[in-house]
C-alpha cells in the first residue's frame, strides 16, 4: 500500500471519476466513499484498479457483528487495499468484521473511524453524550480497534501523536481534515496542513475538495505530495 496522499473521489458518477483520473499520469492512492460506491457498485473498484491505482473503500460500516462480518466477507472479494468500520460499533463488531474480511482477502488492511473530523468536542458532548475530551474519546476508540486486531484508525491529524504515544508508530493513522492555508474548511472542523499532519504522526492523509475542486487538480496534488513528503 502506497503512502502518497489519498485522493477522495467524492463524485456521483463513473464518468466524473474517469474524467478526473484521465488528468493524471501516475499511480495514485484514491478513496471511494459511499456517494460513489452506493450509486455505482463493484464496477467502481474494477474500473479504478484497471488503471493501477490503490483503493481505500471508505464505507464506514456500523451494524451488528454478524452483519458486518458478512458485509466485509463480500467486500473482501473486491480488489481493495484498505477498508473501514466505525469503532463505535464495538470491539466484537470490529473483530467479527476482521474475521469476515480475512476469509476472502488476506491482504487488505482494516481500520476504524474514531470521531469524524467534522465533529467538534462540543457536538460530541451534546449529541453523542460522551462527556470526556475529544482526545480521550479518540484514544479510547483507537485502543479498542487495536485490541480487536485492526491495522489502524481514521482520526484527525491533531490526534495522531496521542495515538502514536499510546499504540505505536506502525498502527495506521489515516487522517482526513487536510487543508492548505488558502482553502476553505467546508464542513471539516479539526484540520491541519499536510506537513503538520506528518509532524504529528499521521501515516496517511486523505485529501478531497482541496484537490478535486481546484482549477488545476494535478498541480495541487503535486503541491500536497511535496509538502507531505517534505
Ligand atoms: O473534501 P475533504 O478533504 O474534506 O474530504 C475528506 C474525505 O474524508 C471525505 O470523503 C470524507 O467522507 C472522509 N472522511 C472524513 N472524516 C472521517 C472519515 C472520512 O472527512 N473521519
Amino acid at each position: 500500500m502506497k503512502n502518497t496522499p489519498i485522493i477522495a473521489l467524492d463524485f456521483a458518477t463513473l464518468e466524473e471519476v474517469d474524467q478526473f483520473l484521465d488528468l493524471f499520469n501516475e499511480p495514485l492512492f484514491v478513496k471511494v466513499g459511499m456517494e460513489l460506491y452506493l450509486q455505482n457498485g463493484p464496477e467502481t473498484i474494477n474500473r479504478i484498479k484497471e488503471r493501477g491505482h490503490d483503493i481505500f473503500l471508505d464505507l464506514k460500516l456500523h451494524d451488528i457483528p454478524n452483519t458486518v462480518e458478512g458485509a466485509l466477507k463480500g467486500l473482501g472479494k473486491l480488489n481493495i487495499d484498505l477498508i473501514n468500520v466505525h469503532a463505535a460499533g464495538g470491539k466484537n463488531m470490529m473483530a467479527a468484521g476482521l474475521e469476515g474480511l480475512r476469509e476472502t482477502n488476506p491482504n487488505a488492511k482494516l481500520i476504524a473511524v474514531t470521531q469524524l473530523t467534522s465533529t467538534t468536542e462540543q457536538q460530541m458532548k451534546d449529541e453523542q453524550n460522551i462527556q470526556s475530551s475529544i482526545n480521550e474519546s479518540v484514544v479510547h476508540y483507537a485502543k479498542m480497534a487495536h485490541e480487536a486486531g485492526l491495522d489502524g484508525v481514521v482520526c484527525s491529524p491533531l490526534e495522531s501523536n496521542l495515538i502514536q504515544e499510546h499504540i505505536g508508530e506502525t498502527f495506521l493513522k489515516v487522517t482526513p481534515g487536510i487543508r492548505l492555508e488558502s482553502d476553505m474548511t467546508h464542513d471539516q472542523q479539526r484540520v491541519t496542513t499536510p506537513e503538520d499532519a506528518k509532524k504529528l504522526g499521521s501515516t496517511h492523509i486523505v485529501v478531497g475538495r482541496s484537490i478535486t475542486q481546484h482549477e488545476d487538480p494535478v498541480a495541487r496534488y503535486h503541491e500536497i505530495l511535496q509538502r507531505w513528503e517534505g
